[in-house]
């Protein structure tokens, strides 16, 4: 039977084990630092804090965090690698990946999202339901594309930023790291470091 660990028991971690069970893992158990106030998420039990998780990592088949604070989701997968434990990426069976693009370890994929030819994305980092990675983008470690959000071809994302639910960000488009796009915002300009960005910047085309 393979048994996965997941460290991190909010929503985000029941679609990761939900996502599991569909990929065939028979036997999914969180982990989670409300432990033990918190002893089940959904269908799943939490067995033990992060400290318990060390103590027997030897037992698991696959690990993969599931947080959705980006920096706490790449450093604490970055942590396990470190330590040799079986760090998993799990692909649902209704998203679409190019084989010609590139997964990194911990990383997950949700329902209906899409990953074109090309694309790289790297470790911990979340595509979330139905949203789409297009041609050639280069997508940081940690960094969370929300439901719903676009990202046309060629666009970069540094580390651990947040695309947020349903924006769409044009072609080419360079967004720095530790940035948090707001839901439903429109990015035509490069996104330096660490701002936040909301809004639609449609206007009349001049003549
Ligand atoms: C942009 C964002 C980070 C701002 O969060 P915040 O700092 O807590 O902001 P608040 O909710 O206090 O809102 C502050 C103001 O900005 C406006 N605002 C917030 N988010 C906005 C957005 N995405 N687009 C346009 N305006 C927005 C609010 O209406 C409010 O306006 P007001 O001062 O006139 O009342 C957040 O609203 C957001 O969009 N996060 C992304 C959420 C997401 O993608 N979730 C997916 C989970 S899987």
């Amino acid at each position: 039977m393979r048994t996965l660990a997941i460290y991190g028991a909010g929503g985000h971690g029941r679609v990761v084990a939900d996502t599991a069970s569909m990929l065939g893992w028979q036997e999914i158990v969180f982990y989670d630092e409300s432990w033990p106030q918190h002893h089940k998420n959904s269908i799943w039990p939490v067995v033990g804090n992060y400290e318990n998780l060390l103590a027997t990592l030897a037992k698991y088949d696959g690990v993969i965090v599931a947080f959705g604070n980006c920096v706490i989701r790449l450093n604490k997968t970055r942590e396990l690698i470190n330590l040799r434990a079986p760090i998993i990426s799990l692909v649902h069976p209704k998203a679409f990946i190019s084989p010609n693009s590139t997964l990194g370890l911990g990383s997950v994929v949700f329902a209906g999202a899409v990953i074109n030819i090309e694309a790289r994305v790297g470790e911990a980092s979340i595509i979330n339901t139905g949203a789409t990675v297009d041609h050639d983008c280069i997508i940081g470690p940690g960094v969370h594309v929300c439901p719903g959000a676009n990202l046309s071809g060629g666009v970069e994302v540094g580390e651990s930023s947040w695309i947020g639910v349903g924006s769409c960000v044009r072609h080419g488009i360079k967004i720095g790291a530790n940035v948090m796009i707001g839901a439903g915002a429109v990015i035509v300009k490069d996104v330096p470091d660490g701002v936040t960005m909301i809004g639609v910047e449609a206007s009349q085309t001049k003549p």
